[in-house]
């Protein structure tokens, strides 16, 4: 049989093999045998030099077209070959719900401040901020707390490492971490003239052993308003509105008197609702408050002739315990998921 005519039955035998090959190793086996280096499509290119020179172009030129065609087939079936392996070998059922993306959500004691914030934005206070590493000053001496307080005990509070070169007349200025929000009162009161309404929710600091009921580290809200003619009756008519937002509106409060250093009267607030009744008892003391004293307008450059105010200050791991039932205060710093989700 003249080679020309070999050419077209090789070549349908090849198609076949290359394009019915069931997977990829078997389409290496076929390429390997028809155009591979000993494959029989190249042993029939090896006989074309052999032939007759007028029968070369014709023959050779077959052979060429015949040779593109294998190659594409083989490039075909090897896309497809590769595209069937890299698909599940599992048939995917599409109708199988999604993986969702786990949500986060605000920790506990955040969501209560926020409530917290909201009773008091309803009736015109502003949030105010100030440092949690305080000064002496800010935390204590401004608010009329004189130096050997039990307040300032070292026991109470974390003093940062005194600076080494500080100066004697400084010495009221050392660092501390603030063990009460009451600071932020000064603070504010440094930089603005009355009339003051604000609530500043923030982080103290206490040098006290961790149980149920204290942590060293914990969070108050702090609220001060100064203006012309303040009474004690606008401090408990607001403080009886923001209790009654946050834990309903049977809530009652008492007043009773306290002494606290920046605040003259003073009193303990104490208060009753179907939480507190609910565990067991008659009224819970929940802050402290009173009408801001005169030498702490003084000592921020304020008439205390002119000016009067009040403040108060609570923590509000004790709210936030009482409204979800919550009976260890460590709970809400340990992160464990388990117990953040709940809320
Ligand atoms: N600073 C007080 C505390 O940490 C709470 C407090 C009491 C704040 C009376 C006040 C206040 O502003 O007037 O226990």
């Amino acid at each position: 049989m003249p080679l020309v005519d070999e050419i077209e039955p090789l070549k349908q035998a090849a198609l076949a093999e290359l394009k019915n090959a069931p997977d990829l190793t078997a389409l290496d086996h076929a390429k390997g045998a028809w155009i591979g280096s000993h494959g029989k499509f190249t042993a029939l290119m090896k006989r074309l030099a052999m032939l007759p020179k007028e029968e070369k172009p014709t023959a050779g030129k077959a052979i060429n077209q015949a040779k593109a065609e294998l190659e594409a087939a083989l490039a075909d079936r090897r896309a497809e070959l590769e595209l069937k392996a890299a698909l599940p070998k599992e048939p995917t059922d599409f109708t199988l719900p999604g993986r969702r993306r786990a949500l986060g959500r605000l920790h506990p004691l955040t969501q209560v401040t926020e409530e917290i914030v909201r009773a008091f934005r309803k009736i015109g206070f502003a949030v105010a901020d100030g440092p949690e590493v305080e000064d002496e000053y800010h935390c204590f001496d401004s608010l009329n707390t004189p130096a050997d307080h039990p307040a300032r005990d070292t026991q109470d509070t974390f003093y940062l490492q005194a600076d080494a070169n500080s100066k004697p007349e400084t010495t009221n200025r050392k660092l501390l971490l603030r063990t009460h929000t009451s600071s932020v009162q000064i603070r504010v009161m440094e930089k603005q003239q009355p009339p003051i309404r604000i609530i500043a929710p923030g982080r103290v600091y206490r040098r006290d052993n961790a149980d149920a009921t204290h942590n060293p580290t914990f969070h108050q809200i702090e609220g001060l308003y100064v203006d012309r003619g303040v009474t004690v009756g606008d401090l408990k008519g607001t403080v009886e509105f923001v209790f009654r937002e946050l834990m309903g509106p049977e809530t009652k409060i008492r007043f009773r008197p306290h002494y606290f250093s920046y605040t003259e009267p003073s009193f303990e607030i104490d208060f009753s609702s179907s939480l507190v009744k609910k565990m067991g008892k008659d009224w819970l003391e929940i802050a402290g408050c009173g009408m801001v004293h005169p030498q702490v307008f003084e000592n921020v450059g304020y008439d205390p002739e002119v000016w009067t105010g009040w403040a108060f200050g609570f923590g509000i791991e004790r709210i936030a315990m009482m409204r979800y039932g919550i009976h260890d205060i460590r709970l809400f710093y340990e992160n464990d998921l388990r117990f953040l989700k709940q809320f």
